[in-house]
């Protein structure tokens, strides 16, 4: 049983999160199949940051479902400025099917959920970014043809995509590791549910400041920018902290010969990866990007139909 809302990972079930790849991949080999799927539905698309994969991949992904989406963008409707989030939940609640956000506040996201009757799609808050993390591991899946036993190293910022990446990996069996430099670690509380979670898959999570310990034997490498949404002004400091951290070839010859290098993208080229890397064989990064839609139209569709509707 899926929940009314997808906030984060952590609420969904291993069977839940194989449930959401077997469709997308449905949905990307045969997409003419669920062209029809959504007629006459309409999405709100809420985003109080800038996107460029989440928007288009939602709004193409629900065209592609015969359904349609509408673009709220920061001076469109001032979230909890202009209007309070509870007032903007129950008005949209009137009008929309379905209820995608990008916040800065998770407690955005998590009182939108609470006033609207509607699904609500956590599309990145400063906490999490779950649809981020299913078409990571769509991804991973399709390259590696498996996930249970592999393991993933994190390496930058414990951030928004690091904690998604971290209850992905419990409900998939994989064992993810966030190499970080000293204070930049993952929340504790997500690490420790996420390392509870993982238990019966076998997925451990753990967290370090050693690259070559958190990197050594790894399938997968990843990273992500330095500085999210919101800590611009940071962005010069942290240059300096994370600089050890950049994933060049000497970090990428620490890992498997064979890993795959993922990033959710936008990248800051030469910062936290370097040209070399991005563009080299192991790079999926592109393929990543394409899964945000196959992994969101499933959990678009999920969230929409009752199980066996579907299948
Ligand atoms: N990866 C990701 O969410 O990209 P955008 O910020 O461009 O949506
Ligand atoms: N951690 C980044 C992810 C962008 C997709 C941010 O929040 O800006």
């Amino acid at each position: 049983m899926y929940g009314k809302d997808l906030i984060s990972i952590a609420d969904l079930s291993a069977e839940n999160v194989q449930g959401i790849f077997d469709l997308a991949l449905k949905l990307k080999a045969n997409p003419e199949d669920y062209c029809d799927s959504l007629t006459g539905l309409t999405m709100a698309m809420i985003f109080e940051k800038p996107s460029l994969r989440t928007r288009v991949s939602f709004e193409a992904g629900m065209t592609q479902l015969g359904g349609h989406a509408i673009y709220l963008g920061p001076s469109d409707i001032s979230l909890g400025k202009r209007e309070s989030v509870p007032d903007i939940a129950r008005t949209l609640d009137r009008m929309v099917d379905i209820i995608m956000a990008r916040t800065f506040s998770h407690q955005s996201i998590l009182t939108l959920a609470e006033y609207a009757e509607a699904p609500v799609i956590n599309a990145l808050s400063d906490l999490l970014h779950p649809c981020q993390a299913l078409a990571d591991y769509l991804t991973i899946m399709e390259k590696k043809e498996q996930l249970r036993g592999l393991k993933l190293a994190f390496v930058g910022d414990g951030n928004n995509v690091a904690h998604s990446l971290m209850n992905c990996g419990a409900k998939t069996g994989v064992s993810v590791t966030v190499v970080c430099p000293k204070g930049y670690e993952p929340n504790a509380g997500i690490v420790k549910a996420a390392q509870e979670a993982g238990k019966a898959l076998g997925a451990k999570m753990a967290v370090t400041n050693d690259i070559d310990e958190g990197v050594k034997g790894a399938d997968v490498i990843y990273t992500d920018v330095w500085a999210s949404m919101g800590q611009e002004k940071e962005a010069e400091e942290r240059k300096k902290i994370f600089a050890p951290y950049q994933v060049n070839a000497a970090l990428m010859a620490k890992a498997k010969e064979d890993a795959i290098f993922l990033h959710c993208l936008p990248a800051h080229r030469g910062e936290e990866v370097t040209d070399e890397v991005i563009e080299s064989e192991q790079s999926v990064v592109f393929d990543e990007a394409e899964n945000r839609l196959h992994a969101q139209k499933a959990a678009i569709l999920r969230l929409m139909f009752a199980e066996g509707d579907l299948d």
